[in-house]
């Protein structure tokens, strides 16, 4: 597992950059709630061809070379997704597939950061809360390189299938390295590898198109499942448009130009196809279900609007809820908001060929769907609230907390992580809320409840 991780960080080495600094705070307050619309989408792909894209297709483009990792990758077969072939010996979060050449090139893949583990289960569509992006990944990366040049040739198909990976791990490396624990900084990541892609053909370009604010903000990893209902991607809503080239994104960390691309995204009418059967993990204990319809009552009255309803009249409202009105860490949606990504996105192959995604950034956070939440902590955007309960009751979110990185230390009461308040606000599994981006704030709509209404909202949650 450890090398495995080693692995996932693939996507990193040292490269000069120029800075913009940490941007404001802004808070704009002249609308409160709006409602996202939705896009048309491309429907009918085949959900099982989907499943099996993330786990095995060349969306990524370029990688590793196979015979290079085979060796050290023996000895940890995949065991969750059940793959065959030869992503059968691979371990779940590292795919196996042909570069443009033909060369066999391993690579991460979607569920590095979309498989979860919740009591022991490794759950595909699970955002990954256990994700490390502390460590400096360089020295790694460079070993790499310096091992590839002693392998192989310059010119051979091995160092071709690897040159594009291996330049835009470079240029992300210095851009990804969080603060925070479990903190995931893929919107840096997609953010540095498209600093360096020509907008219209997607192609490489040394000089950087934008530049990058000097501090990585990173949040949590919203579960798969609520694509379905979402009529636009993101914590902030800023993904519209078609979804296929949305979920396509990862795809900048090595796919070589735009010719490749247009290949590899047919295979995302599938995946979206995947996403609409995907349904979250059931709650595994007792329900008490006279106390769930008690819940059930005070949701619908207090959070329905923003949330929507479950069960058999479902519906789901798409809010965006300005960050006025909603009071969480404003860093992530400022940022977003004055990024270069916005500009180049719009004006790139993503946006202006058939089927059509953009950017619309936003000062505000999505009202997620609910569906699943007691296996999706730490919650809001950012991560920073242990429990459901404490979501619900502001007054006793910890400043600092500290879980155990065991996916069974779980607190059924709570609806979450156990976590214990520690001494200082350094070492393993300790995230610290008064870091900039990462702050515990706002969502003050469940301290109107009394306990008792508050843990009968929390049964009922555990039922949707
Ligand atoms: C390096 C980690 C990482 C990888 C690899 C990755 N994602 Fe994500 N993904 C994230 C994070 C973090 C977010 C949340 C970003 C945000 O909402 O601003 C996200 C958001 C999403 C969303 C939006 C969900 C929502 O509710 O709005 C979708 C859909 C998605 N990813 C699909 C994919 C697919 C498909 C792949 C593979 C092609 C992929 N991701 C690869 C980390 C990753
Ligand atoms: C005015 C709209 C609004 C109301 C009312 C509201 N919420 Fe929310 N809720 C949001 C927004 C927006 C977020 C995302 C905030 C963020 O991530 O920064 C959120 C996030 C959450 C989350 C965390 C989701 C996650 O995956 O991290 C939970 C749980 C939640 N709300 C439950 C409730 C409950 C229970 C109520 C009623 C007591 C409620 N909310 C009322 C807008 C609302």
């Amino acid at each position: 597992m450890k090398y495995l991780l080693s692995f996932c960080a693939l996507f990193a080495l040292a490269a000069c950059h120029s800075y913009k600094t940490l941007p404001g705070t802004k808070v704009e307050s002249h609308w409160k709630v709006r409602e996202i619309p939705a896009s048309p989408q491309q429907r009918g792909g085949d959900p099982e061809a989907g499943f099996a894209f993330i786990g095995g297709g060349s969306y990524i483009g370029s990688g590793v070379p196979y015979d290079f990792f085979k060796k050290k990758m023996a000895g940890n077969p995949d065991t969750v997704l059940q793959r065959e072939g030869i992503n059968a010996n691979v371990a779940y979060a590292a795919s196996v597939f042909e570069a443009a050449n033909g060369e066999k090139v391993v690579s991460g893949n979607c569920f590095t950061c979309h498989a979860g583990r919740i009591e022991g289960e490794i759950v595909p569509g699970l955002g990954n809360s256990f994700s490390e992006y502390e460590n400096n990944l360089a020295p790694f990366a460079k070993f790499l390189r310096i091992a590839m040049d002693l392998k192989y040739n310059k010119q051979s198909s091995e160092w071709q299938a690897f040159d594009d990976f291996s330049r835009y791990f470079r240029k992300m490396a210095p851009y990804i390295q969080t603060n925070q624990p479990g903190a995931n900084p893929a919107f840096r990541l997609a953010e540095a590898c498209m600093m360096h892609r020509k907008p219209d053909d997607l192609t490489y370009t040394k000089e950087p198109n934008y530049e990058m604010m000097d501090y990585t903000i990173a949040t949590d990893v919203p579960p798969l499942w609520h694509v379905k209902k979402k009529n636009a991607l993101y914590y902030n809503g800023i993904g519209r448009g078609d979804f296929t080239k949305l979920l396509f994104q990862a795809s900048v960390l090595g796919i070589p130009d735009s010719t490749q691309a247009r290949q590899a995204i047919n295979g995302f009418k599938d995946v979206l196809a995947w996403l609409e059967e995907l349904d979250p993990p059931a709650y595994p204990g007792p329900v008490d279900q006279a106390l769930a319809a008690k819940g059930q009552a005070l949701f619908e009255e207090h959070c329905s609007k923003c949330h929507g309803t479950y069960g058999e009249s479902e519906s789901y409202p798409n809010k965006l809820v300005s960050l006025s009105l909603v009071k969480t860490d404003p860093m992530y949606a400022n940022y977003a908001y004055n990024s270069g990504i916005v500009d180049w996105y719009n004006s790139s192959w993503f946006a202006q060929t058939w089927p059509r995604s953009y950017f619309e950034p936003n000062l505000g956070y999505v009202a997620p769907p609910l569906d699943g939440i007691w296996a999706t902590a730490p919650y809001l955007h950012n991560g920073s609230v242990p429990t459901v309960d404490a979501l619900l009751n502001s007054s006793s979110r910890p400043a600092v907390w500290k879980r155990s990185g065991n996916s069974q230390d779980y607190d059924h009461h709570a609806l979450g992580w156990n976590y214990k308040v520690p001494d200082n606000s350094k070492g393993d599994w300790v995230f610290d809320t008064s870091l900039p981006g990462y702050s515990n704030k706002g969502h003050y709509f469940g301290d109107k409840l009394t306990d008792d209404e508050r843990y009968a909202v929390i049964e009922y949650l555990k039922t949707l």
